[in-house]
C-alpha cells in the first residue's frame, strides 16, 4: 500500500514536469530517460520483479488492475459466441489467419526433436475457432480455457463432430489458471495476452512452462504495437510492442525459437506477430 502511494505521488509529479518542459529540448529527452530508469527501479521493488524493460508497464496505462479485468469481462458479455465475435468484426481475415497458423505450427510439431502431437491447450479459446481449424487437425486431443462460460458452452456445439477429442473445457481467467504439469505438447495463446497485465502475463508464461512436455512449445499470437504499450479502452486490453513482449517472455525463462509477422492482412490493420517459445533444455 505504501508503495502504491509512492507510485501515485511520483507519477503525478513527473506528469506535471512533462507538461512544463519543452518537448524538443535535450533536457526533456534526458528527463524522460531518467524517469524511465527511475520507474523501472522502484516498480521492480513494488512488483517484486527483477528488471524487465518496464518503461511502458501496463500498470501505468491500465488505471487499476481490478477495473482492467472487470471491463474486459463486461465487454465480452456483449460479444456474440460466433466466429465473427471472436474475430472482432474482422471475420474476413479468419481464413488467412488460420492458414498462416497451420503453417507456423508445422515448423514445431511432429518430427524428431519437435513437439509431439498428443495434446494441446487453447488459451483464451473463445468458442474454439483455433481449436477447430488449427489444433484438432494436428493433435489427438485438445483442451480449452476461457473466462467466458457462454463461449465454452457454445464451443460444445461448434466443435461437435470432433467433440470426443476435446477433453476439457476450463472456465477460468488465465491469471488464475495453472496448466497441469508436463501435460501439453503445445500451449496456444491467441489474441488473449493483451488482456493480462505484465505481471500476470509473466507469471502465466512461467506456469505454462511447467505445463509443457519435453520439446513442447508455447505459441503466442497477438496484435503488436509499433512502439510502447497502448491501452485499448474499448475491450480493456493492452497492445505491447515486440520488444516489451519479448522481454516478458525472456524474463519468464522461455527461449524464443521463432517470431514472424502475419502476412496478408490489410496494411491499415495493426501488425500481428506469432512467437514460438520453449523452455530451456536444462530446465525440466
Ligand atoms: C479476441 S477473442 C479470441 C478468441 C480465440 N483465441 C480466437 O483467436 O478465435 C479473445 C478471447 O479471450 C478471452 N479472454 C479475455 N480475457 C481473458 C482472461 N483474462 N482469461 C481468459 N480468457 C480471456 C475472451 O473471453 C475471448 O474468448
Amino acid at each position: 500500500m505504501e508503495g502504491e502511494g509512492a507510485h501515485l505521488a511520483f507519477k503525478s509529479r513527473w506528469h506535471k514536469t512533462d507538461e512544463e518542459l519543452c518537448r524538443h529540448s535535450m533536457s526533456f529527452i534526458l528527463h524522460k530517460a531518467i524517469r524511465n530508469d527511475f520507474f523501472q527501479s522502484y516498480l521492480c521493488l513494488l512488483e517484486r520483479l527483477p528488471l524487465v524493460k518496464l518503461y511502458a508497464l501496463t500498470s501505468e496505462v491500465i488505471n487499476g488492475e481490478m477495473q482492467f479485468y472487470a471491463r474486459a469481462k463486461h465487454f465480452y458479455r456483449e460479444v456474440p459466441a460466433t466466429e465473427e465475435g471472436m474475430m472482432g468484426d474482422y471475420i474476413e481475415l479468419s481464413s488467412t489467419d488460420i492458414e498462416s497458423s497451420r503453417e507456423f505450427l508445422r515448423k514445431f510439431v511432429g518430427g524428431p526433436g519437435k513437439a509431439g502431437t498428443d495434446r494441446a491447450l487453447d488459451c483464451g479459446s473463445g468458442i474454439g475457432r483455433v481449436t477447430k481449424h488449427v489444433l484438432l487437425p494436428v493433435f489427438k486431443s485438445v483442451e480449452l480455457v476461457d473466462m467466458m462460460e457462454n463461449f465454452l458452452d457454445e464451443a460444445q456445439n461448434y466443435l461437435q463432430c470432433k467433440e470426443n477429442r476435446v477433453k476439457m473445457y476450463y472456465c477460468y481467467s488465465l491469471q488464475e489458471f495453472t496448466p497441469a504439469p508436463q501435460k501439453y505438447d503445445v500451449i496456444w495463446m491467441q489474441w488473449v495476452s493483451g488482456y493480462l497485465t505484465d505481471k500476470d502475463l509473466l507469471e502465466f508464461l512461467i506456469r505454462c512452462q511447467n505445463g509443457l512436455k519435453d520439446n513442447g512449445v508455447v505459441i503466442l499470437k497477438d496484435n503488436v504495437a509499433r512502439e510502447g504499450c497502448i491501452l485499448d479502452p474499448l475491450d480493456s486490453s493492452v497492445i505491447r510492442d515486440l520488444s516489451i513482449l519479448r522481454s516478458l517472455i525472456e524474463k519468464s525463462g522461455l527461449t524464443i525459437l521463432w517470431q514472424e509477422r502475419q502476412e496478408g492482412f490489410p496494411e491499415q490493420c495493426i501488425p500481428v506477430w506469432t512467437l514460438a517459445m520453449q523452455k530451456d533444455a536444462g530446465l525440466s
